[in-house]
């Protein structure tokens, strides 16, 4: 994972800072991701997927072991890691905006894309997913609707903009990232 690190520093897009995606879970954060990397031929990293790697469990398994604050505390220290290895297109995990150092970094070092989705939509996308702690029991549906009531604004505040991933197709929402970070940067 180092490897693909220092691989990626060295192929910055031309946006210059990372590009990193924001949303609810089942945004579509990863496979978007993927897909603008792969048009502007850099790489690509999901956080969640590194913090895996490096700590030889998943997410689900550190919630059990060690509660959801000590995730918050690797997820921000990996934040800032790759934010400052400039990862060059990132996905991150649903709740990272929730801490405020997290929402600075991001807003100040990145180009932030907030992939916005309603509810009902989310849900649909992750309900037969059980490796997500936060959404295990009875009632995901409506755990879904409460967390995006209470993120939604943070999304907005820390995002530079905002591409609504509904029920579009993966490349449209590229297009329209890309459409958007062209006209901030020639401001
Ligand atoms: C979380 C989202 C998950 C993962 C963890 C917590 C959240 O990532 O980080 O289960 O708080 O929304 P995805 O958004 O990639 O599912």
């Amino acid at each position: 994972m180092l490897e693909s690190l220092n691989e990626m520093s060295a192929r910055q897009t031309i946006f210059e800072r990372p590009i990193v995606l924001v949303g609810m879970m089942g945004a579509g954060k990863s496979t978007v991701g993927r897909r603008l990397a792969g048009r502007l031929g850099c790489g690509f990293l999901d956080a969640d997927r590194v913090l895996e790697e490096r700590m030889g469990v998943s997410i689900a398994t550190m919630f059990d072991l060690e509660g959801e604050a000590v995730f918050r505390d690797r997820e921000s220290a990996l934040l800032t890691e790759l934010v400052n290895a400039n990862s060059s297109v990132l996905a991150t995990g649903g709740g990272v905006v929730l801490r405020d150092a997290n929402r600075a970094l991001l807003n100040d070092r990145a180009w932030v894309v907030y992939l916005r989705a309603n509810a009902i939509d989310l849900w649909i996308r992750t309900r037969r997913d059980t490796s997500r702690p936060l959404l295990r029991g009875s009632d995901a549906r409506a755990r879904v609707s409460e967390l995006l009531t209470l993120r939604a604004p943070f999304y907005e505040a820390v995002s530079h903009c905002t591409v609504d991933t509904g029920r579009q197709p993966v490349e449209r929402v590229v297009d329209q990232i890309l459409q958007q970070l062209q006209s901030r940067q020639s401001i």
